[in-house]
């Protein structure tokens, strides 16, 4: 699947993004980097419909986004994590899961689901890959923030979709379970060629899971480039940084 983005965002005190022109193809592993602020959030939303840009189109295997139907046809495309996970913390892990549906079963399904939910196995499969199968049943606000996080993987992947954009997916896990986790998000993608792109935070992840770097700053495209040829002062003119690395 190719996606392309060609997006300009004007938030009304400032411009969240700026001519930003790429091209992503079937199964690539792209990290978006950036300080606060830089545009990363609004520019996965852009990919995957959430909001539109006010000039430019994304088109998703050549057709514009805004032309897919939002249930089944957009969500069997592209499939988002949020920054904060937006899961329905007094509902069971089982039902945040099987929201990954929503796309194939329409509203009513959904809100019959609640009652009795379909296709239970698939939330099982997807909590045992992601280590917390028996989490099943919990109430979803009792669990940690990693284990919440793994919940909103989980209901994404009962959605399927072909691309999975991730944001800051680790952002709140500890150094050892970040890497535990992207270790296994990666795979995921890898074995089902499915495209993955994360925003994230930390370098060592990116050049250890991810094949290419999108550098923004202020809304800008810094560098858009191979892993491998992203260079510390990249890095550190990306972050301003003097004198102190960014690692970890
Ligand atoms: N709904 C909105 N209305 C107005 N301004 C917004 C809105 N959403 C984001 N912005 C602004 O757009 C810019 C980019 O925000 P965005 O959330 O995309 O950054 P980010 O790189 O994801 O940051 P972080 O690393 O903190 O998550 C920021 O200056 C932000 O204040
Ligand atoms: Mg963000």
């Amino acid at each position: 699947m190719t996606n392309s983005t060609n997006g300009h965002r004007p938030y009304p005190r400032s411009v969240a993004l700026v001519r930003i022109s790429l091209e992503i193809r079937s199964g690539e592993r792209v990290a978006i980097l950036g300080p606060s602020g830089s545009g990363k959030t609004t520019l996965l939303h852009i990919m995957g419909g959430v909001i539109q840009p006010d000039q430019g189109s994304i088109l998703i295997n050549d057709r514009p986004l805004g032309s897919l139907r939002p249930g089944r046809e957009l969500a069997s495309l592209v499939g988002i994590i949020h920054q904060q996970f937006d899961l329905v913390p007094h509902l069971s892990v089982m039902h945040n899961v099987m929201a990954g549906r929503l796309g194939q079963w329409g509203t009513l399904g959904c809100l019959f689901s609640l009652v009795s939910p379909r296709e239970r196995h698939l939330a099982v499969d997807a909590l045992g890959k992601l280590g917390i199968a028996d989490k099943l049943y919990e109430r979803t606000s009792r669990l940690s923030g990693g284990e919440q996080q793994r919940v909103a993987m989980a209901r994404l992947l009962v959605q399927t979709p072909k691309a999975i954009l991730a944001d800051e997916p680790v952002a709140s896990l500890d150094p050892a379970r970040a890497e535990d986790l992207m270790c296994l998000l990666t795979d995921i993608a890898r074995e089902s060629g499915k495209t993955l792109v994360t925003s994230l935070h930390s370098t060592q992840l990116v050049r250890t899971y991810f094949s290419r770097a999108i550098g923004l700053r202020n809304g800008e495209l810094q560098f858009d480039l191979p892993v491998d040829a992203v260079t510390d002062n990249m890095l550190d003119a990306l972050y301003n940084i003097a004198g102190l690395r960014v690692e970890g």
